[in-house]
């Protein structure tokens, strides 16, 4: 969940390393440090609480020099206060580390460790490693051989970067599993290290990633790449084509402001290239998808976390609808524990914004293990989930950099209609004429989402109209239920209001106890199939007094005379109402919790990706 940096090559290390934490500040931001090799040592800064912090202090004491490694925190073990902040350095001085990861042995370790006359300067988990390799350089003199030999205990998950003043032109970053990945980025003359690929995007697009169980060793003008056991391995870079620009916040106050405004290229990217309107056909062509297999599928299992979840659950809907193929949504931290029944027929389909987030790849790894075929519906170019799927969709939606989720809800909901649209196809489970209908429902997407955005400003009247409101209940159905659940995530996660979500007919099984005159009620109810049913649950919450603010369609005559507030969406097909829908609950919410003066894009004990269990 860290974010981690390293420069080494002819410019000042300092601001590179810092500028690459700012870009990752969003994985984790409670501590954060820096170190870097002047006149032959290591200096080191480090702070908690937020980057500024650091960037204030590099400012007040500042270092210099050609090589530096940083780290921003999302703490696991240990306070996040300043001494626990990383670079970790050893006792010798020699060596320093950052860590991203957990060591789960760690206990046996620092015991082994504390019995040899270690001496500790953190809580961490991490300082473990500076020890070990400091145990092992004083007998190898080698920094490589040392890292490998300390990493051959460690149990658990890591990204990790490492320096050493006697190899003062060297940089050894290691990956094992999926603590988050580890990218090279090759400059002129100049060599980058990040955890992910924002933090370098500026300086080059030439990256290598490590897969798990590798190890780099960096020059300024060189990378190498070895196992764990010290075979040199063959490394081809990939260039990668996102905008450094796109990375940046523009007009937008925050991140998610952007992100949600974004939605109009990502939606347009996402259908762009993929579909032939003319033949109304769609197309998918790293799914590695032949109408062979599509006719052998017995069953999908969606797995995901968080937001992605909810994007899932909407995909269970469509793709039951459209391609007639049993689907089951499964939280990937449940379904890593269950025993879940898996055939060489069943696709395991996992969503991931980041393509890094622990509980997802381990249950794509049991989907694996078990004999399924993996698909991944991600974000992140060359992720861990991109890498170990038999094929992927990828999201078009460029970085998203805000902690909560938004561009890279909506793109796979589009996703999943087009694969679902596949699928029947292939299977023949669609007649042409419809085909083409559901297909041409694409067209006019982009368009919707515009308008829908052009309303920020009435939606933020209504966000300043509930910024004080304490407790809240979304409620929706069928495929508009997940956006209710996304819609309360949204809320508790930025506002840090009290917001839960149910399926609207689940409200008479208890929920209503709670409807009073404190209690918020949002209902989504567009003119989908649930309509009427939603209808009545928002006549039965005003029969208890409760506020009730609607997500209704143009030119609803019904919904105004029922409820307090309408946040008004234009008129969309069904089965994409979920994309539209959604867009004003994020709006409110961004709203919400900009006017209560909260950090919109760094919400609190929150990170962007979730590289721990
Ligand atoms: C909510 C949010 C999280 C993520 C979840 C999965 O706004 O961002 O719930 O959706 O942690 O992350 P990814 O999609 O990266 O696997």
């Amino acid at each position: 969940m860290c974010g981690i940096v390293g420069y080494v090559g002819p410019r000042d290390a300092t601001p590179i390393v810092l500028g690459g934490l700012k870009r990752l500040e969003y994985r984790g931001y409670d501590s954060a440090g820096i170190a870097v090799l002047q006149d032959g040592g290591f200096e080191i800064r480090r702070d908690a609480g937020k980057l500024s912090k650091l960037l204030s202090t590099v400012n007040d004491d500042p270092i210099k020099g050609h090589l530096g490694i940083g780290h921003t925190r999302w703490a696991t073990h240990g306070e996040p206060n300043t001494r626990n902040a990383h670079p970790h350095i050893g006792a010798t001085g020699d060596v320093v580390v950052v860590h991203n990861g957990i060591v789960e042995n760690y206990k046996e370790l620092k015991e082994e460790l504390l019995a040899e006359g270690a001496e500790f300067n953190s809580d961490t988990d991490s300082e473990i490693i500076v020890h070990l390799i400091e145990r092992y350089l004083s007998s190898e003199n080698d920094l490589l051989q040392a890292v490998r030999k300390a990493l051959s205990h460690l149990k658990g998950h890591h990204g990790v970067v490492i320096g050493s003043k006697h190899e003062p032109d060297k940089i050894v970053a290691a990956r094992i599993g999926n603590a988050g990945g580890v990218v090279l980025g090759f400059g002129e003359g100049e060599m980058f290290i990040a955890s992910d690929l924002p933090a370098i995007l500026e300086h080059t697009r030439e990256v290598v990633y490590l897969e798990s169980h590798q190890l780099a060793v960096v020059t300024k003008d060189s990378a190498a790449v070895y196992d764990l056991d010290g075979n040199k391995l063959e490394i081809r870079t990939e260039t990668v084509p996102w905008d450094p620009i796109a990375a940046e916040k523009g007009e937008y106050r925050h991140f998610m402001q952007k992100e949600i405004h974004e939605q109009i290229r990502s939606i347009t990217d996402t259908i762009n290239g993929r579909v032939d309107f003319a033949n109304g056909r769609i197309s998918l062509p790293k799914l590695n998808l032949t109408k062979e297999f599509a006719n052998k599928i017995e069953k999908i299992i969606i797995t995901a976390c968080g937001t992605a979840a909810y994007a899932a659950m909407v995909g269970k809907i469509i793709i039951e609808k459209i391609a007639r193929i049993p689907v089951e949504v499964d939280v990937a931290s449940e379904f890593r524990y269950r025993d879940p029944i898996i055939t060489e027929n069943t696709v395991v389909l996992s969503i991931s914004q980041s393509g890094e987030t622990a509980d997802t790849l381990a249950a794509m790894a049991e989907g694996k293990r078990l004999g399924a075929t993996l698909w991944t519906i991600v974000n992140v170019m060359g992720s861990q989930a991109m890498r170990i799927s038999d094929g992927h969709i990828l999201m078009q939606t460029g970085p998203e950099i805000g902690v909560a989720s938004t561009k890279a809800y909506t793109a796979p909901l589009v996703d999943q209609y087009m694969l679902a649209i596949l699928l029947a196809d292939l299977r023949d489970e669609i007649d042409e004429k419809t085909r083409k209908q559901y297909v041409n429902e694409l067209r006019s997407l982009p368009n919707l989402v515009s308008q829908v955005l052009s309303r920020e400003t009435e939606y933020e009247r209504i966000a300043r109209k509930l910024v004080d409101v304490n407790n809240s209940i979304y409620l929706g159905r069928g495929v508009n239920m997940p956006t209710a659940y996304e819609g309360a995530l949204k809320l508790k996660e930025i506002s840090y209001i009290h917001a839960e979500a149910y399926p609207g007919g689940e409200m008479k099984h208890g929920p209503i106890a709670l409807f009073d005159q404190d209690m918020q009620v949002i209902v989504i109810a567009p003119k989908d199939p649930w309509y009427d049913k939603m209808v009545s649950q928002v006549e039965q919450t005003k029969a208890r007094n409760a506020p009730v603010l609607v997500i209704a369609t143009d030119g609803d005559e019904q919904i105004p005379e029922l409820a307090d507030e309408v946040m008004w969406i234009p008129d969309v097909f069904w089965m994409l109402s979920p994309v539209i829908a959604v867009i004003p609950l994020q709006i409110l919410a961004y709203h919400i919790a900009s006017i209560r003066g909260l950090d919109v894009d760094q919400p609190r004990n929150l990170a962007k990706s979730v590289t721990v269990e």
